[in-house]
């Protein structure tokens, strides 16, 4: 077999076998096929697809190019939950927990923010003392006795991934469906869990910004999970704006928390309710959507779920305190007002640019190696649909600098103004099954 034969197929528009997928990676893998080669395939698949079996093959040979995690020692049906990447995206702390208060075990492997989108293990190291590093043996002990353990990935998971993704970035070629399909199932699939239930955000934050885009992406992951047999579901949820209000790192824990005590954030708590819904019905808990959804909802207000997330930050040596007392949490030194030069309705927030104008902050990364200001971040008082005079308080930056003009610059240009009320912004477009 030759590579140079399986480019000019893919060229020519043909699907390529198992054989083919699995010489590709493997010489890649092993150094045998250069770079040059594989880019020209990574172009030849952006521009001619692939079939549903080809990316399926493809996703088989990623996972098979590393290690697979073990949960078998976990009892249980173990179900992951996997988030396409937002802007103010903290359901983590609130799924997992309430999912573990409904019995079923989470083990979690959670990433770190680059770009606009934060990272999991990134906010929860806003709680002192929380170690997102635990032996294989604690992380299992933990989940057995608590039902919930987030930590960052472990082992060489998906190596091909990190090779592939590497050079798809320098060669325009992330945007390409099968590509990303595979690459985010893959490490899913990887990491071990029986079950998964996929968040495909769709809008201005998202990684896919049309609702047809998302679809497809949806479809495509929820079908490589079938032919690799895990029951995957997709929910696509809005990212036309922030979720909640809080952006950045130990803001989001809060907030996170808050809705945890019971504080009605809607688009949040409805979000986290829909994914934990799907996660507990392909686990088997409930007989049907209303019984979990209103299951879940008594798991809040009784403070179960509650509980759940102060027995994750005291199992991973987090200060308690800090959830108790939510201003221990850090801080900035400064808080700046952006304030609207017109009045009207909010119709639209560019929900990247509120991400990036966080990152510019120091909640985010520009780039891999840059370090996290886990203190600060951007507080919405304005979201879609709200009214706002001239003068009023659009959001509220937490920095730790006085002067970011160009942050609010960045901020205030990220909300459209108009004098019509906008329609209601819906949550929940589709569920994939
Ligand atoms: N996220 C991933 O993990 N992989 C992609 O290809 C794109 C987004």
């Amino acid at each position: 077999m030759r590579m140079v034969d399986i480019i000019a197929k893919k060229r020519n528009g043909e699907a390529l076998t198992e054989q083919e997928i699995t010489f590709f990676i493997g010489g890649y893998m092993k150094e045998n096929i250069p770079d040059y080669q594989v880019s020209a395939l990574m172009m030849a698949i952006y521009y001619q697809g692939m079939t549903q079996e080809e990316t399926a093959y493809l996703t088989k040979n990623i996972v098979a190019s590393g290690d697979i995690i073990d949960l078998s020692p976990i009892e249980g049906h173990k179900v992951d939950k996997h988030s396409t990447g937002g802007v103010g995206d903290k359901t983590t702390f609130i799924v997992g927990p309430l999912v573990a208060a409904a019995g079923i075990p989470v083990a979690k492997m959670s990433g770190r923010g680059l770009g606009h989108t934060g990272g999991t293990i990134d906010k929860l190291e806003s709680i002192p003392g929380f170690k997102v590093e635990l032996t294989n043996q604690q992380f299992i002990d933990n989940v057995n006795k608590y039902k919930l353990s987030v930590v960052g990935q472990t082992g060489n998971l998906a190596p091909a991934d990190k090779k592939l993704y590497a050079l798809r970035d320098v060669t325009a070629t992330v945007d390409s469906i099968p590509l990303i399909a595979s690459s985010i199932m893959s490490k899913k699939i990887a990491s071990g869990a029986d079950s998964i239930v996929l968040d495909v955000k769709t809008g201005s934050g998202a990684f896919m910004k049309s609702f047809e885009d998302s679809k497809r992406l949806a479809k495509e992951m929820v079908t490589i999970g079938k032919q690799l047999d895990r029951q995957t579901i997709a929910v696509i949820s809005d990212m036309n704006q922030p979720l909640g209000y809080e952006i950045g790192n130990a803001n989001e824990v809060k907030e996170a928390v808050e809705v945890l005590q019971g504080k009605r954030v809607e688009d949040l708590r409805e979000l986290a309710i829909e994914l934990a819904a799907h996660m507990t019905l392909v686990a088997g808990v409930y007989q049907d959507y209303t019984e979990a959804t209103q299951s879940l909802e008594k798991l809040i207000d009784n403070g179960e779920a509650f509980h759940c997330f102060k027995n994750l930050i005291k199992a991973q040596g987090g200060d308690i305190a800090v959830v108790e007392d939510l201003s221990k949490l850090p801080g900035s030194s400064y808080k700046v007002e952006v304030k609207s030069v017109q009045k009207g309705y909010i119709h639209e927030m560019e929900a990247d640019e509120i991400g990036v104008a966080a990152m510019h902050l120091g909640a985010g990364r520009a780039t891999k190696d840059d370090e996290i200001n886990h203190g600060v971040g951007i507080t919405l008082q304005k979201k879609i649909g709200d009214y706002v005079e001239q003068g009023d308080t659009l959001a509220i930056l937490n920095s730790d600098e006085e002067n970011v003009e160009h942050i609010i610059h960045i901020v205030k240009n990220a909300y459209g103004i108009k004098s019509e009320k906008p329609n209601n912004q819906k949550m929940i477009y589709e569920v994939i099954k």
